[in-house]
């Protein structure tokens, strides 16, 4: 949500701001700017739409410096236009400011501002900071952007440069990201590492209430006392490769090839073969506390949801422990329970969700014990929780997720074998568990192959309005998953049901110009499934299919069968997930959506 980023150092500061804003996209990108201290003073470019329109506008009216901040946007307040693109600047014009966050007390702040004799010129919340650095006392950049944002209640990852201060950002963060990429005689600032990586691999990540000072010298942080901290620095693991699309036409489609490689990744190093187990060492979970825990709670958004509904039947199944799921958004505002043994575990690929974040403090002043299964490293839930799960799958760049749900699926898996044989799990059960999660990614690799079925399949159903997705016991999240990802990207309607319950409602949607597409590998309730997709049979429905290999009774039922490998149950979500994320992509791509980047969403969400 939003994407900032600034440069000071011996390059020119514009270009780095846009190779930085390339990277931040996936972030927000309703509108873009950048402004850069040209030895005069501050100059703007900015615009409503994509960066590569700012790159051609930059093009026609360059901009010179070596310190400027840039900032894609995603909008809260007031509409996507060049207005409201930030950078937002002070009445004269010589403080650029870029926000990302919500200034919850803007209203007042601007009133009080505005009968003081300051102009506003946007709708935006972000420009009441602005005019609050404008009127702040200080000799110092910081000092003045302190002062600023002490009457300012919300959150922010902010960035800021000004004319009296040149060579100079400051740098603040309460609730949105922000780091800074250490290099030589260069500083990078940005809300996510992503934007860093062409200049240096070192970073190091304020922390809520940190305001940071960056020159081409060095830098300098405070925290919420005023008092200067070393906050330590950090390697990115993964490389530039992996912001780059190689020969796929999209970061999803790319995502979703990746997922052999990314499953392999998350598993490494975690499985134990002898004992019939997983190695987490940073889940902080000992033994004894293991043996303690009564009940879980999984508290998660969107894809990170669907993957912990999953969850919730892989950890009852083999530990036998009650695990609730809970949108993060609702638990977070529920009177706190205090209820002794609980395990709350936080499910985001970002670390960054708000509501997710949230969530997770709250259940921390009610006394809960909280893991976090995060993707992205050093991200505010991942320092939040007590311990936990990275992902290893590396940056996710398209919004629609893919490879961080398999991977979350992966992860809570390991974490049910690990509590489950905690607490009694038979060693040949949990020697059986980890030789199928070995095996996963090779299964992951052989249902990809259903790549070009499913192409043909897109073809005929691209012009659909509406489609029901079915499934039932550990496969109706994966329902759920399929119609989010297909909605998300495709803009066609689709619901996500379990089987069962599509004759409580849904059904009555039910005529020959309905795909309805019913995950139904092998399992325990794959007859039940199958009497479901009779009555859709029976209405005129046009049934896809999604199974296992080697199932040959459907034909008579379904217009389209999509073949996964079969495998143990609790790990088939892994595998029925892959031709959905096939399908939603192929189908997208012929409607002619912009696949990675749809309209209105944005791939981290750190507003509420
Ligand atoms: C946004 C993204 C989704 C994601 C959700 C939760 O809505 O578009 O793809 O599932 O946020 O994000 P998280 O980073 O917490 O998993």
């Amino acid at each position: 949500m939003c994407g900032i980023v600034g440069y000071v150092g011996s390059r020119e500061a514009a270009p780095v701001l846009m190779d930085g804003l390339t990277r931040l996209e996936y972030r927000g990108y309703d509108s873009v700017g950048v402004a850069v201290l040209d030895g005069r003073g501050v100059e703007t470019r900015k615009l409503a739409g994509r960066v590569d329109g700012l790159r051609a506008l930059l093009g026609r009216a360059p901009l010179a410096g070596r310190c400027g901040i840039g900032h894609t946007r995603w909008a809260t307040h007031g509409a996507p236009t060049e207005r409201n693109a930030h950078p937002h600047a002070d009445c004269s014009g010589t403080v650029a400011v870029v926000h990302n966050g919500i200034i919850e007390n803007a209203d007042v702040l601007r009133k009080r501002l505005e009968s003081a004799g300051h102009r506003f010129t946007t709708e935006t919340d972000t420009e009441t900071l602005a005019h609050l650095i404008e009127d702040a006392e200080g000799a110092t950049l910081e000092e003045r952007v302190l002062a600023a944002l002490a009457p300012v209640e919300g959150t922010y990852g902010l960035a800021v440069i000004a004319e009296e201060h040149p060579g100079t950002i400051v740098v603040a963060r309460r609730g949105s990201p922000v780091l800074i990429g250490v290099g030589e005689g260069e500083y990078v600032v940005a809300s996510d590492a992503s934007a860093v990586l062409p200049y240096t691999r070192s970073v190091a990540y304020l922390r809520d209430g940190d305001i940071a000072v960056v020159t081409a010298k060095g830098y300098r942080v405070l925290d919420e006392q005023q008092r200067v901290q070393r906050r330590s620095l950090h390697d990115i693991e993964w490389g530039l490769e992996s912001l780059s699309l190689g020969d796929h036409a999209h970061f999803m489609l790319k995502e979703i090839r990746e997922q052999p490689e990314t499953l392999r990744s998350t598993l490494r190093g975690r499985l134990l073969p002898a004992e019939g187990s997983a190695r987490l060492d940073g889940l902080n979970l000992t033994a004894a506390r293991c043996t303690r825990i009564r009940r879980i709670e999984i508290v998660a958004c969107g894809t990170s949801w669907h993957a912990g509904l999953v969850g919730r039947h892989i950890i009852e199944d083999l530990a036998g422990i009650p695990v609730t799921v809970e949108y993060a958004s609702e638990y977070r505002y529920r009177r706190p329970l205090r209820v002794p043994g609980t395990l709350t575990v936080a499910i985001s690929q970002s670390g960054e969700t708000a509501d997710t974040l949230e969530a997770l403090r709250a259940a921390k002043a009610a006394g809960s014990t909280v893991v976090g299964i995060v993707n992205v490293v050093g991200s505010t839930i991942a320092r939040e929780a007590d311990g936990g799960i990275y992902l290893h799958a590396g940056p996710e760049i398209g919004v629609a997720s893919t490879k961080a749900f398999t991977s979350q699926l992966a992860a809570l898996l390991l974490l049910g074998l690990y509590l489950a044989r905690q607490r009694g799990l038979p060693l040949e059960r949990g020697r059986a568990l980890v030789a199928a999660l070995a095996g996963l990614p090779d299964l992951v690799e052989r249902a990809l192959a259903v790549e070009p079925e499913v192409c043909a399949l897109a073809a005929r159903f691209a012009d659909a309005r509406n489609a029901l997705y079915l499934g039932r016991g550990v496969n109706f999240p994966v329902a759920l998953e399929g119609a989010l990802k297909l909605k998300e990207i495709s803009y066609i309607h689709a619901e996500g049901y379990p089987a069962a319950e599509m004759k409580h409602g849904p059904i009555a949607l039910i005529d020959e110009n309905m795909p309805v597409v019913c995950v139904a590998p092998t399992d325990h309730v794959y007859r039940k499934v199958v009497s479901t997709m009779e009555e859709v049979r029976a209405r005129g429905g046009r049934i896809i299919a999604v199974t296992t290999e080697g199932n040959g009774d459907l034909q008579r039922l379904v217009d389209h069968e999509l073949r996964v490998p079969a495998s143990e149950p609790l790990l088939s979500p892994v595998l029925t997930v892959i031709p959905l994320q096939l399908l939603a992509y192929h189908i997208a791509v012929l409607r002619e959506c912009d696949v990675d980047r749809p309209r209105n969403l944005a791939k981290s969400v750190t507003v509420e």
